[in-house]
Formats: structure tokens, C-alpha cells, sequence
């Protein structure tokens, strides 16, 4: 059983007033869909919209079951502790995070929702998985309900130093939350060891290497589990002749330009969207780009759009597109195409498979799976992956260009090596991280995740490190 903040679908009411279901935005939701479609189970977590009350359903083969919020407490749950508070702080406080009690208490009391709705339909002994940030209470609260389950846990995002963790006043509340699985998994092994040292600081329980010891002597395993992607299914859809036409298309509506950049995120400002689209902008301006023959598609989908830091981004991003388009464009050839849009898995794969060049330069980032994606569905071995190191991915994708994106000529001089490199070192490079993504694709990410889980046993007496599967 999965147990999510979002289910895979969102409810969207159309302009006629009719609903409909229509997939969830993120990484947590492309990562798990297809591991949850080749196992059964059900997958508990919010419809999107407040209040409501759908009764569990079946949507494409996946049994959902639906936790409602109210409008207050997508406020204070959703937008305020989980996106006010811990997202912000959890990557590197790229933005001030804001701590408010009541957000807290929102926390607490959808976490409990989650918990005791996970315990109501849990069958004896199952497996439950619980995912993020969002949810970080519910192992805690739902092994308190369900002894007899089995409880993993996975933190999508970056988890943070002491040093910053520290700051969050609930945060021994935290660490006793995820102490509630038998297994806490993360993207990094730093973000295991901050975990376990922060245990053995702030909880004062004992702590061996991965392994935290509890004082009822079960043993709780952190550990670092790089998440991927469905990387089969990605390639074979960019292999189809559709996407294949629909990429010639694409080329053909930007003027059929010798280089084609593409970034591709959630409008977030963790991804660092402002500073890549200065280092082209001014990349054009130098002459390095010609705007006749090279363009940047900015794709940056809506999110979280009603929190201050999203719609001043939003703002942020808009007027310097404008002003960059402004100055440099040419009619019918602006220097970067943005589209605040989201786009199906079928648009992405012909985008990936017309860009030159990808450009993914966050200041922080759990994984980044759209770096995955691009790697998948380059089966020519051709295309420039540009990749900031402070991405997960840039531990496996060590064969990327790869960027600071604080340091601006920095990132210019880079971008500038990966258009003018050869096909050959292109080729060498691509080949590298294609086979990384082959070898370690979403399925071995769950059987690696679950194998370890299933071989976590509650100790009593000596300490005994668990089996670690490779
Ligand atoms: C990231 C998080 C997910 C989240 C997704 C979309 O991938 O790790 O937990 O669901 O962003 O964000 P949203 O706030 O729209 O759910």
C-alpha cells in the first residue's frame, strides 16, 4: 500500500463545468505510477480539491483511495507547513521558510487523517509505503495504530543538514515520526547520515553507521536509495514513429533553428529557471547564440500557485522573459519560447527528442528526473545534458556537463562547451549515462526499496545490522 499527499490523479473541472481525472504534477507521482502498476495495491492521498469526499475508486487499473482536505487545511497542511515551511528549508533555504504554530497543528491533524485511514484498510501484516515530505508523522502514528505492519518510508527531496534542521522547533517531532518505519530511505547517503546523526543528537537514541536503536528494541535502517525512471517505457515512446513526427513538428514551428536548448521543470524556485535564462540571455547578447538560428523552450509547469513565493516567481519569470524578448528578439523569433504549461508524457518525450541541448540547473534538487527522462529518450546517443551538481542526479550522471548555477559565467562557459562539442564526445558521454539509466531504472529503485525492507527484523537484545541486498 502507497500512502502519498497526492494520489496519481488530480480532479480538474473542465470549462463546462465537467470533471475530470488527469494526472498528478511531479516526480514522486511519474516515479511511482509505474511500480504501482506492475503490483498490486492501493494508493492512499488527495484528490487535489478541497473537501472532497470521493468514496475509493478504481482509475486505470489503480485502486485509489481518497484523504480529504478542507480549503483551511490545504492552507495550513498543504500550502503552509508542507510548502511554507518544510520545502523551503529542506532545500538548502533557497527561500526563508515560515514557521507558524497553526500550520504545525494542520500538520499534525491531516498527518493523523492519513494514518488512521492507511490502518483502517491495511490488511494484517502488509506492507505499507509511505512517501515525502508531506508526510513525515505518519510512520510514527500509523505503527502506533498497526504494530503488526511493516512500514518503509521515502523522502523524495534533499534532507538537510543539522545545521538548518535544526532550526524547524518541531523537530524532534520529526525524527520520532520517521522512527516510526522500519526502514527510512532517502535520495543520498549525506542525507541518510544527517538523518542518523541528527537521531543521535537530537533524540539520543543509539546510532551504529545506518542503523538507529530504539529503546523498545526495534532497529530502524537509513539508507540511500537513488530514485529513477520508467526508462523502457520512455524510450520505446521516443522511439515511436508519433513522437518521432511530433519532435520534426516541433523543430519545424521553432524555424527549423541549428540549436534547440530546452529546459523543462515545475515552476519552482528551487530549480534555478532566473539564472539559466540570464546565462543564455546574455550568451545571445555576447554573440556566442544567433536568435536567427537557436532558440531556449522554457517549459515550466503551474505549481502551488497560490503561495507568495510561487506567484512572485511566477512574476519574476514573466517580466524577464519579457524583457529578454523585448531586447533581443526578432519578430517571429524570440530568443526563449516559454510555455507556463503542463504537458503530457507523450509532448515531453518529442521535446526531449528535438533539444540539442538540455539545461537543468537547480540550486537544489532531490533527484531530477527530467534529466532521467532526457537520457532515456536519447537512443541516438546524441543530445547535451548540462546538469547542475546540486541535483541528485548528478551523482549518477557524472558524464554531463555539469554546472554550478550560483556561478553565472560559469554556467555560460559550460553551456557554450556542450554546443560546441563533437558528436563523438557527445556519443561517448550519452552512452555512459544511458546505460546507468538502463541498469537502474524505477523498478530495480521499488525492489531495492522493498527487498531491504522485507529484511528488516526487530532486534532485541544485541544489535544486529540487517542484511544489506545489493
Ligand atoms: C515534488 C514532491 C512531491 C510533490 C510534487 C508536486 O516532486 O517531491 O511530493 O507531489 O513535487 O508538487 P505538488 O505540491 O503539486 O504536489
Amino acid at each position: 500500500m502507497i500512502v502519498a499527499n497526492r494520489l496519481p490523479v488530480d480532479r480538474v473541472t473542465l470549462p463546462d463545468g465537467s470533471k475530470q481525472w488527469r494526472r498528478s504534477p511531479g516526480g514522486l507521482v511519474s516515479a511511482m505510477e509505474p511500480v504501482m502498476r506492475s503490483n498490486d495495491g492501493a494508493w492512499i492521498g488527495w484528490t487535489g480539491v478541497a473537501g472532497d469526499e470521493t468514496e475509493p475508486f478504481v482509475d486505470d487499473g489503480l485502486s485509489l483511495v481518497p484523504v480529504p482536505l478542507s480549503e483551511q487545511e490545504i492552507q495550513e497542511f498543504y500550502e503552509g507547513f508542507s510548502n511554507g515551511t518544510l520545502w523551503p528549508l529542506y532545500h538548502d533555504v533557497v527561500a526563508k521558510p515560515e514557521f507558524h504554530r497553526e500550520w504545525w497543528d494542520s500538520y499534525v491533524t491531516v498527518n493523523q487523517r492519513f494514518a488512521d485511514r492507511a490502518a483502517e484498510i491495511a490488511a494484517e501484516g502488509a506492507t505499507v509505503w509511505i512517501h515525502d515530505y508531506q508526510l513525515q508523522l505518519v510512520p510514527q502514528m500509523l505503527r502506533e495504530l498497526r504494530p503488526d505492519l511493516r512500514i518503509g518510508f521515502f523522502l523524495h527531496i534533499p534532507f538537510p543538514p543539522g545545521e538548518l534542521f535544526q532550526q524547524l522547533p518541531w523537530r524532534r517531532q520529526i525524527l520520532e515520526g520517521l522512527l516510526g518505519a522500519d526502514l527510512v530511505g532517502f535520495q543520498l547517503s549525506g542525507a541518510a547520515q544527517n538523518f542518523v546523526r541528527l537521531v543521535r543528537q537530537r533524540v539520543g537514541h543509539k546510532t551504529h553507521r545506518d542503523l538507529v536503536y530504539l529503546p523498545d528494541g526495534r532497529t530502524v535502517l537509513a539508507a540511500a536509495f537513488p530514485i529513477s525512471i520508467d526508462t523502457a517505457g520512455f524510450e520505446e515512446l521516443a522511439r515511436s514513429e508519433s513522437v518521432t513526427e511530433r519532435a520534426a513538428q516541433i523543430r519545424a514551428a521553432l524555424g527549423s533553428p541549428k540549436k534547440v536548448l530546452l529546459g523543462i521543470d515545475r515552476l519552482d524556485y528551487t530549480k534555478g529557471i532566473y539564472p539559466r535564462l540570464r546565462a543564455y540571455s546574455e550568451l545571445v547578447k555576447d554573440g556566442h547564440f544567433d536568435v536567427t538560428d537557436s532558440v531556449f523552450v522554457q517549459v515550466a509547469t503551474p505549481s502551488r500557485e497560490r503561495v507568495e513565493q510561487y506567484r512572485v516567481l511566477r512574476d519574476d519569470i514573466d517580466r524577464l522573459v519579457g524583457r529578454i524578448n523585448g531586447d533581443l528578439g526578432r519578430i517571429g523569433q524570440p530568443v526563449i519560447a516559454y510555455l507556463h504549461s503542463a504537458y503530457p508524457r507523450h509532448e515531453m518525450a518529442a521535446l526531449y527528442r528535438a533539444a540539442d541541448i538540455m539545461v537543468i540547473t537547480p540550486y537544489r534538487d532531490g533527484m531530477n528526473l527530467v534529466a532521467k527522462e532526457y537520457v532515456a529518450c536519447r537512443y541516438d546517443n546524441d543530445g547535451a545534458l548540462v546538469l547542475s551538481e546540486f541535483a541528485g542526479a548528478a551523482n549518477e550522471l557524472r558524464q554531463a556537463w555539469q554546472i554550478n548555477p550560483y556561478d553565472i559565467n560559469g554556467m555560460k562557459a559550460t553551456i557554450l562547451e556542450a554546443a560546441h562539442s563533437d558528436e563523438k564526445d557527445r556519443a561517448r558521454r550519452m552512452k555512459a549515462m544511458r546505460k546507468t539509466v538502463t541498469e537502474h531504472d524505477v523498478a530495480s529503485w521499488a525492489n531495492d526499496f522493498l527487498a531491504e525492507l522485507a529484511a528488516v527484523r526487530p532486534t532485541h537484545g544485541k544489535p544486529v545490522r540487517p542484511a544489506r541486498l545489493s
